[in-house]
């Protein structure tokens, strides 16, 4: 639908900006720390079964739906499914729960951007990675200026819209983030000692899924439709900003190995380095090994670790940033339709700015807590004894409610009402709409839409709850 909501100037542009959401923390952080505690070898291929069965069965009917109404999460389900306009709602705000915590851990790359560049001109820091790590939490004031300016950022981003804003981003973002990773790469496999982590993340051992089968399933999985920035609305607003042209099924083939090849070459940069410089014990980390352990893995490096430390630290800022300002425009196109649906020409910057604000409010606490270093009150603290090397704090709260219940259970609703309500006809129908491109897969779409994608999403849903709480039903 070409309206005043604007488009992409480009098939590639809304490629790269698809590319960039996906392309995030998950990506750098979570895939690598994930994979080193969860088995390596045998995370990767289930994270790949997954990926095709589900990640990309359930993004070509987001980008579908998306592009077939031309409206965001919110009037997407408002319009397809009758009765179904909350599902809508939790795509909306599920987002902005996101973002309250995803703006932190931004603004803590971009902390320790600065802190690597100002070491490489003036070699002042002299800490270990875990004092830094701590010295910053701990400063609440530090952390909430440096949440301010990205969330700064990426208003400013967009505001400019899906054209001048979030594609000029994203075209020159994500070409700089794939050069920037494949330097830190080359370091990182060359280091004496690196050969241990290829091992690791690629010979052959299935004995983590003999233990704890579920339990690598749900991780994964977990771990897929995050990084996919499934269930989130995000792919049915990109989707309602694309040209019927457009192929959907190649532009999402290209997004799903995309991500999944940045997520490999990301656990590259990091794992071969931690087990070179630190051992088995540092590759296994788990969260704290972006901020603690390859922090040491740069300081170890000599003097050209601060180099690498920059390099790598603005490689995930903007990764972080493609990924952030994709969250924001979910609510802002929700903001968009509302105005239409209502004959009012809609204030995009304003919106904008009233959104970023309350997101910024919102992580204000996040950042303040420090992931629990503060001493500050966390609802349900130690009650449930949620789990996670962070300790209870307010981040592991926000993400429980937002990765570990609301994402899953949107995915699940997801393809129950496509699978079973609407009809994957209806997505079909979009594919194919200008006669152009068939849909030489439909029948493998149908039957993972309707059979497989529930019922994983119901054991990934189990899985999630049970990983969050710490209750052991699987392990
Ligand atoms: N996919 C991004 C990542 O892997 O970090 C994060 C993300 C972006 C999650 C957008 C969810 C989302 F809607």
């Amino acid at each position: 639908m070409e309206n005043s909501r604007g488009n992409w100037g480009s098939n590639i542009g809304f490629l790269l900006a698809a590319i960039g959401s996906a392309v995030g923390l998950g990506n750098i952080w979570g895939f690598p720390y994930k994979m080193g505690k969860n088995g390596g070898f045998a995370f990767l291929i289930i994270y790949l079964i997954l990926a095709v069965l589900v990640g990309f069965v359930i993004m070509i009917a987001e980008i579908s739906l998306g592009r077939k109404t031309g409206k965001g999460a919110f009037g997407t389900y408002k319009e397809l499914a009758k009765g179904f306009k909350w599902v809508g709602a939790m795509a909306v705000i599920v987002p902005l729960l996101i973002m309250t915590f995803y703006s932190v851990l931004g603004a803590y790359c971009m902390e320790y951007m600065f802190v690597n560049l100002g070491d490489l001109a003036f070699h002042t820091l002299n800490m270990s990675g875990g004092d830094l790590f701590g010295a910053m939490l701990t400063n609440p004031f530090g952390c909430i200026v440096y949440t301010f300016l990205f969330m700064a950022l990426c208003f400013l981003i967009v505001k400019g819209g899906i054209k001048d804003g979030i594609e000029k981003f994203n075209v020159v973002g994500m070409p700089t983030l794939a050069i920037m990773l494949v330097i830190v790469i080359i370091r990182s496999v060359t280091l004496p000692g690196a050969s241990e982590g290829l091992k690791f993340m690629f010979a052959p051992n299935f004995e983590p899924l003999k233990e704890n089968f579920i339990g690598v399933l749900s991780v994964a999985g977990g771990q897929m439709f995050f990084s996919l920035s499934l269930a989130m609305g995000i792919m049915i607003t990109y989707g309602s900003y694309l040209s019927k042209k457009e192929n959907i099924v190649r532009n999402t083939g290209i997004i799903v190995l995309s991500d999944t090849i940045v997520a490999i070459m990301a656990g590259l940069a990091v794992l071969p380095a931690a087990f070179a410089l630190g051992g088995e014990d540092a590759a296994m980390s788990g969260p704290k090994l972006l901020f603690i352990t390859l922090q040491d893995v740069f300081a170890s490096m000599g003097q050209i670790g601060p180099i690498f430390g920059t390099i790598f630290y603005l490689l995930v800022l903007i990764a972080a940033m493609t990924s952030a300002i994709s969250l924001t425009e979910v609510i802002a196109t929700m903001y968009v339709d509302r105005c239409a649906e209502k004959g009012k020409e809609p204030n995009r910057m304003k919106a904008t700015a009233v959104i970023c604000v309350i997101i910024f409010l919102g992580a204000s606490v996040i950042a303040a807590d420090g992931l629990g270093s503060n001493g500050m009150w966390v609802p349900f603290q130690n009650s449930l004894g949620v789990v996670g090397s962070f300790n209870d704090c307010w981040l592991d709260f926000v993400d429980f409610i937002a990765e570990g219940l609301l994402m899953p259970l949107g995915a699940l609703l997801m393809s129950i009402i496509v699978g079973w309500i609407i009809g994957p006809d209806k997505v079909k129908e979009e594919v194919e709409i200008n006669g152009t491109h068939k849909f030489a897969a439909y029948g493998f779409f149908k039957f993972c839409i309707k059979f497989f994608v529930p019922v994983a999403m119901a054991f990934i849903l189990v899985g999630q709850v049970d990983g969050f709480l710490g209750l052991g039903i699987f392990s």
